[in-house]
């Protein structure tokens, strides 16, 4: 029988997939999950899949970390390798967001003529700097069905003259947070999560690049965050450990271990503010009405910008702690679809595919 294939090798990805593997399963849609092993950490990767139920892929590439060319190269490589070797041709091979293990297995997949699905399509922060948008770019030119999470997708991928096989669904990562936010409740306190931080928090991820591996920029985030008087609580990117806990931390940051799915949910729904440069939890805040600083000077996701629930500040000391102190100046309105994009998407590969 045909079938997806399915590639993920990052943390965000896990939490896509557990959505959408539901719904394709439920949809009667036979579903191989490839992990290229990008993240491999307990915390960054098993977690993730015991926690969220996803089904035990049927290979690991082990690609670990490395150089981009490197690790995108490799899975390239592994991934065509078990595709050819393959009984029968998958019907279409799906990518999830933005990160290299997308990029490998768009490309291998158009190479050998296989429709790719890419979900997350058309996000564009305009920053070639950034790795992950030459992954969009690429991913997006050739691939086949573009599920897009809003209407500002669509435009964007328009401009490049992409009008095929584009369809607007909403965002998996709201289907996640409805569907496990109730489990997540039941299985952890606060409490569990930071034992000794008790009152009002700052929930805390940094682990781009541009903000840790650049000294001045990472200390002037730290000398925001010492400034902020709030306790921080930082979950640490294992890329940034190192870095981090040899410098000079103030006294009201919280570091700690990469968390699960579930107790990143806990700790979203009992902070009062967040601060990140993550893509995926910009979303996440607006979605638990929380206010966002975005540590970066643009987004893919413009419309969180609106009404001031997520602000855009650079790694500026000054910034950073005015956006602290500024309330929302509109309403919350929905964003990102109704939580049913995973339906929507398989409803539509059934059509388009089956
Ligand atoms: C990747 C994605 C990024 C995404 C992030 C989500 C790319 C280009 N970037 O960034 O878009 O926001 O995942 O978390 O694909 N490491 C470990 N253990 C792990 C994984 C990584 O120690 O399980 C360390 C290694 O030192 C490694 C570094 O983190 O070199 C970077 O990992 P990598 O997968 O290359 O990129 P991320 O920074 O995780």
């Amino acid at each position: 029988m045909s079938k997806i294939v399915t590639i993920v090798g990052a943390r965000p990805q896990f939490v896509k997939a557990a959505v959408v593997s539901k719904a394709l399963n439920n949809a009667g849609i036979a579903e191989t999950i490839i992990h290229t092993g990008q993240h491999y950490d307990y915390n960054m990767s098993s977690i993730f899949w015991d926690e969220l139920g996803i089904p035990a892929p049927e290979k690991n590439l082990e690609v670990g970390s490395g150089n981009h060319g490197t690790q995108t190269g490799f899975m390239m490589q592994k991934l065509e390798e078990y595709i050819l070797s393959s009984k029968t041709p998958p019907r279409a091979l799906m990518v999830y967001g933005d990160t290299n293990s997308t990029l490998a297995g768009s490309l291998v997949a158009a190479k050998l003529n296989i429709p790719v699905i890419h979900v997350e399509a058309g996000l564009r922060s305009h920053n070639r700097e950034m790795p992950e948008e030459i992954n969009r770019v690429v991913t997006d030119h050739v691939s086949n069905l573009l599920f897009c999470s809003s209407e500002e997708s669509i435009k964007e991928l328009n401009r490049e003259g992409i009008t095929e096989g584009v369809h607007v669904v909403g965002d998996v990562m709201h289907d996640a947070l409805l569907t496990f936010s109730e489990k997540a409740e039941e299985m952890f306190t606060l409490r569990d999560i930071i034992p000794g931080v008790h009152g009002e928090f700052v929930l805390a991820t940094i682990h781009r690049p541009s903000n840790t591996d650049q000294a001045e920029n990472l200390k002037a985030i730290l000398q925001a965050f010492g400034e902020i008087e709030k306790t921080i609580v930082w979950p640490v990117h294992p890329r940034n450990k190192a870095t981090i806990t040899n410098l000079d931390i103030p006294d009201n940051l919280v570091l700690t271990d990469p968390v699960s799915y579930f107790k990143m949910m806990i700790l979203l729904g009992n902070c009062s503010l967040v601060i990140t440069d993550s893509g995926g939890l910009q979303k996440e805040a607006y979605w638990m009405k929380k206010r966002c600083i975005t540590v970066r000077n643009e987004t893919e996701w413009v419309e969180t910008l609106s009404g001031g629930w997520n602000t855009l500040t650079g790694a500026d000391t000054s910034k950073i702690l005015a956006a602290v102190v500024k309330d929302p100046e509109t309403n919350w309105k929905p964003l990102y679809g109704d939580g049913k994009a995973a339906n929507q998407i398989t409803k539509i590969i059934k059509e388009e595919l089956f």
